[in-house]
């Protein structure tokens, strides 16, 4: 089992797994209709909070086997703006995805991105990855910018691939490969 040493610091945030005292501030961003808009879930109540706090969310340690994951809590100043998951998906092995969602109230700071960084450390230097790709909706373009300034490479636009939220949407597809990440 790999547990990293927690907390993860960054220059101006600090990572690390969420608890119990993290509902009210989850809740007030994940909650919100236009940030889940893009993400594959619905808004969220305190009740869906407290089954993924049960869940998926108390796992500590690094996703070394296909289909796990991890979700970390992103704190700026002592308050918690947003969290970060890094999967491992069922398919293809040495692939490993990011995701982020973060609290409207900082949005346009660079935060995202920042928070995206040891993620992505964790995934090349501690998983062992080969690569680490980012989905999204392809309206989604502050999230398109967000993989872009950590480097990632488009790799493809998939048209009307997916029923999302009651209508087709496209998907673009964003990877970086270790050798990329150590050369920059
Ligand atoms: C996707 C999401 C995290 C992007 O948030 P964001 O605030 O645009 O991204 P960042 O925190 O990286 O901030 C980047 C912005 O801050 C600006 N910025 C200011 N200071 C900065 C700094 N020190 N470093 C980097 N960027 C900085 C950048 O110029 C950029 O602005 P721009 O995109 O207008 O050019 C946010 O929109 C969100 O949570 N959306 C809802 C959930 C979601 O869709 N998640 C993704 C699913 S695929």
């Amino acid at each position: 089992m790999i547990v990293p040493d927690y907390p993860i610091r960054t220059e101006r945030l600090l990572l690390r797994p969420l608890t119990s005292d993290d509902r009210e501030a989850l809740l007030a961003y994940r909650s919100i209709p236009e940030v889940c808009r893009y993400v594959p879930f619905e808004p969220m109540d305190l009740a869906e909070i407290d089954r993924r706090m049960g869940g998926m969310w108390a796992v500590t340690s690094l996703p070394e086997q296909p289909g796990a994951n991890i979700t970390l809590g992103v704190e700026h100043d002592g308050v918690l703006v947003g969290d970060v998951v890094l999967m491992r998906p069922a398919e293809p092995e040495g692939t490993a995805e990011i995701g982020y969602i973060f609290s409207p109230d900082v949005a346009g700071r660079g935060f995202a991105t920042e928070a995206c960084r040891p993620l992505l450390a964790l995934a090349f230097d501690d998983l062992g990855m080969h690569r680490v790709i980012g989905r999204l909706d392809a309206r989604n373009a502050p999230s398109a910018r967000v993989l872009e300034r950590l480097g990632m490479r488009l790799e493809g636009h998939f048209v009307e691939d997916d029923w999302f939220k009651g209508e087709w949407s496209s998907t673009l597809v964003y990877a970086l490969l270790e050798r990329e990440w150590r050369s920059r």
